[in-house]
């Protein structure tokens, strides 16, 4: 029997049906005069979105390559970074820029905790000389459900006068949780399509400063995809420098579309409203989330630690079979804990019904509770 599925992972998000509906396109001429104008349209309302008017720049790639291409364009062998292990995405941006030949220091914070600009400042008061030339802050931590303070980053840097480029990974928290690019001086923000921007995956959003703009021309990397100049000569034409997954493009148009009738303060709000329901649900059934600080917590994604006795894979095939889908840890946290996405397209309706799903599926398994008490938790939050 058909029924409507509810994808609660953190990433790819449920795509809204007129979304799904402006992607359902007949291909187009990606050098021609459509394009040209879909695309122009389409980084005005990124600006909005991303509260910049610095440049715009989209890749066809995963979030994955946005991150590699803001590495090979600002970085040089050798370049001191400071990057964090606090999951499996900080750690992936340390890791290529390693790859890529750059001295990285590592901030080490134990899993389910956020890093916070007195870390950084820990290391950066020491740097006298100013050697480290970028700063790399994962704004959400999409495998622990870990939420960083970017605006902290940014004044401590201003208090120490350095000029490490601060580069933010928004993959899960564009769109989601208030990132103001301008105010708070990020340098180099990286997103993707398939959260906030309630798209399918195959998009990467960057934006580029003019610090940045200027650390692009030193930077020695090698590059030729990601290479940033190349995208910016070209999208100044309308065009990019190879085929674009074009009909993202009619998708993100809608997508962005949805954003601006909501205004971007009450999906905000509607994400942590979201947020703090579902984690009253969790907690209402007696589980233990893996951040123990409320105010590190991710309006995107929850992370719970599996109660002793319940297999993941046991949780998932029930959840499931309800037409739920979750996720669950990712390489040390795999099998402790399961994650429950609440990012994107996401209403009090479909938070209900997937902490309806986990109660059903908790109580079956033999954990202890009292059945509607997570439904009821939630209601009386959003009710509160
Ligand atoms: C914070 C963060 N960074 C980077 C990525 C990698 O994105 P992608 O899977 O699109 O390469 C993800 C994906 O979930 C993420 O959540």
């Amino acid at each position: 029997m058909y029924r409507r599925s509810y994808l609660q992972i953190p990433g790819p998000t449920n795509i809204p049906d007129p979304v799904l509906q402006a992607l359902n396109h007949p291909a187009i001429n990606h050098r021609g005069s459509e394009f040209a104008e879909l695309l122009a349209h389409n980084v005005r309302g990124l600006k909005q979105v991303m509260q910049t008017e610095n440049d715009i720049l989209l890749f066809p790639s995963s979030g994955s390559g946005g991150l590699e291409a803001a590495i090979v364009n600002l970085l040089s062998p050798g370049d001191k970074v400071l990057a964090v292990n606090m999951g499996v995405f900080s750690q992936r941006m340390g890791q290529i820029a390693h790859n890529f030949g750059a001295s990285v220091t590592w901030i080490e914070k134990e899993w389910g905790t956020a890093v916070t600009a007195a870390d950084y400042r820990a290391v950066l008061e020491h740097d006298l000389k100013y050697e480290y030339k970028a700063v790399f802050v994962t704004h959400n931590e999409t495998a622990t459900g870990v939420l960083v303070d970017v605006e902290s980053v940014r004044r401590m840097l201003d208090d120490l006068h350095h000029p490490a480029l601060l580069v933010v990974d928004a993959v899960s928290s564009l769109a989601i949780s208030d990132l103001q690019t301008d105010t708070w001086g990020v340098d180099v923000v990286v997103s993707a399509s398939q959260k906030g921007l309630m798209l399918p995956g195959g998009l990467s959003v960057i934006s580029v400063s003019p610090k940045a703009w200027a650390a692009q021309e030193r930077a020695t990397m090698p590059k030729w995809y990601w290479n940033f100049s190349t995208m910016r000569q070209r999208m100044a034409i309308g065009q990019m420098p190879y085929t674009p997954a074009i009909n993202l493009f009619f998708g993100l148009e809608v997508a962005l579309k949805l954003l601006q009738e909501e205004g971007m303060p009450n999906v905000f709000r509607r994400h942590t409203r979201n947020a703090l329901a579902m984690q009253a649900g969790l907690m209402a059934m007696g589980l233990e989330l893996l951040v123990e600080n409320e105010a590190e917590r991710s309006p995107a994604v929850t992370a719970v630690k599996l109660p002793a006795n319940i297999a993941y894979q046991d949780l998932a095939r029930g959840t499931e079979q309800l037409g739920v889908t979750i996720g669950g840890g990712l390489q040390r946290l795999e099998g402790k804990i399961f994650r429950v996405g609440h990012l994107g397209m996401l209403h009090e309706m479909e938070v209900i019904a997937t902490l309806g799903a986990l109660e059903m599926v908790l109580h079956k398994l033999g954990h202890d509770l009292q059945l509607g008490v997570a439904t009821g938790a939630a209601m009386a939050s959003y009710l509160r």
